[in-house]
């Protein structure tokens, strides 16, 4: 479901992206946490006691908001492993709030942050 504001507003080109591993678009140069609540995805990630974590002062200050992201590198073939490997081990945690789209952006959130090496995330923030 998409959530935003259509009449009377102009937006940028439209832009790829991949969200736990879907492809949709998304507008180009939007903040991250934009995008993502439009589709109304809402938990960003977990803390250590497994609360919902997501965007709260929408300013770069809490890190409440913190998403794993990659760049994808078009033109590249790689076995499903190969490829699952290789999000595991080159994963970035951003603030999605802080973070425009780019074309071939690809987002982890939710539950789906489980499934990667979160080790970075929880160590660095203490939760
Ligand atoms: S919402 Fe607070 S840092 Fe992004």
């Amino acid at each position: 479901m998409n959530k935003r504001i259509f009449i009377g507003v102009e937006r940028p080109a439209k832009v790829p992206i991949e969200i736990n591993g879907d492809l949709t678009e998304t507008y180009l140069n939007e903040s991250l946490a934009t995008a993502l609540l439009a589709f109304g995805i809402t938990v960003f990630n977990r803390n250590r006691q497994g609360d919902c974590r997501g965007p709260y002062c929408n300013m770069g200050t809490c890190f409440e908001c913190l998403v794993g992201i990659q760049q994808s590198r078009p033109g590249e073939e790689k076995t499903e492993k190969a490829e699952k490997d290789e999000r595991v081990e080159k994963v970035q945690w951003v603030r999605a709030c802080m973070t425009p789209v780019t074309e071939g952006l690809s987002v982890v959130v939710g539950d789906s942050v489980d499934t990667l090496n979160n080790s970075s995330i929880r160590g660095r923030h203490g939760r």
